[in-house]
């Protein structure tokens, strides 16, 4: 039995799909029953879980080959984001001890490898240590910049004729669709390594700068975009106005440094490193017609 969580999220969602097309057993997790009514309609069972009930997450992840796992992203408005995530990566990893699925593939991210300096990314860290330390075979699939972030500057930038964000504008960095994310893990879960942990860095068909997606934001739609490099500290108080909590912001904004200055990379080391083929053309257009 192939266990998804996440399944009504971008990458989740497309773990499950494929396992599916696959015509292997699969069991979803939702928190909600009725989201799991289109699953169930394709044949999947479904778990009604949540990773704030380390009990209900046993019971969903019991019996499993293999399970997909991510730590679900804070509101925008948490406050006390550190605790918060603290209490949330106990319980997620109190429910991995308890169930101990056989194989566990873990979203995780480029940069992850850092206990610190990265942003959100460094609350992935914590996790991928657990899991290499119990023994249990694990993948931490760590995906690159989503290109699927863009989707909150998409708009503006057309309107506005610039993108702004907190990149270096010429820095080419990587960056996959939540799509081939999926793909990768319902293939990982598919094609287990032996034992231990194995590391899959996930990237897209090409590096890509601020520059070359605010060219490609303007052959999508035809309209004139510019990068603007935002300076951190005006980027965090920019997400901050857009009602981010302070912490949420900062770690933004801490993020943004370290994918500038080179700490939010490919580790390597032995590492099996992916290419997605989705472009931010197909993902920028796919935007555009919703
Ligand atoms: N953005 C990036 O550039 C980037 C890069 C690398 C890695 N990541 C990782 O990717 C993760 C997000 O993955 P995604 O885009 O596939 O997710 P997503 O689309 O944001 O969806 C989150 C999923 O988690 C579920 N969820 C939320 N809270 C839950 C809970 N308490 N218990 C169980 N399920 C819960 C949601 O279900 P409901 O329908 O119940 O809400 C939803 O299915 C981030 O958290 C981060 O760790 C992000």
């Amino acid at each position: 039995m192939y266990v998804v969580t996440g399944v009504t999220g971008h990458t989740g969602s497309v773990a499950a799909e494929t396992l599916l097309n696959a015509k292997v057993p699969v069991r979803v997790v939702v928190r909600d029953e009725a989201k799991g009514a289109q699953w169930k309609a394709r044949g999947a069972e479904v778990a009604v879980a949540s990773f704030e009930d380390p009990a209900s997450m046993t019971r969903a992840l019991a019996g499993a080959t293999g399970a997909y796992v991510l730590l679900p992203p804070p509101a925008w408005n948490q406050a006390g984001l550190a605790q918060n995530r603290a209490a949330l990566t106990e319980k997620l990893l109190e429910a991995l001890r308890n169930a101990a699925p056989a194989h566990t593939v873990f979203l995780s991210s480029v940069g992850a490898q850092h206990a610190d300096k990265t942003g959100p990314i460094k609350t992935l860290h914590p996790i991928e240590n657990a899991l290499r330390a119990s023994g249990h075979r694990a993948t931490f699939l760590r995906a690159a910049f989503f290109m699927e972030n863009w989707g909150g500057s998409l708009a503006g930038a057309l309107e506005s004729g610039s993108l702004y964000y907190g990149l270096v504008a010429n820095k080419k960095i990587p960056q996959v669709a939540t799509r081939d994310i999926g793909t990768t893990a319902a293939k990982a879960l598919l094609e287990p390594h032996a034992s231990g942990v194995r590391v899959i860095e996930l990237g897209g068909p090409e590096e890509l700068s601020l520059e070359d997606t605010a060219a490609i934001m303007s052959k999508v739609s035809g309209k004139p975009v510019k990068a603007v490099t935002v300076p951190t500290e005006a980027f965090v108080a920019t997400l901050e106005g857009m009602g981010a909590s302070k912490d949420l912001a900062g770690w933004y904004g801490e993020m943004m440094t370290g994918i500038n200055a080179d700490l939010v990379a490919w580790e390597g080391k032995g590492a099996q490193h992916v290419r997605g083929s989705t472009t931010l053309e197909t993902v920028l257009r796919a935007m555009l017609a919703k």
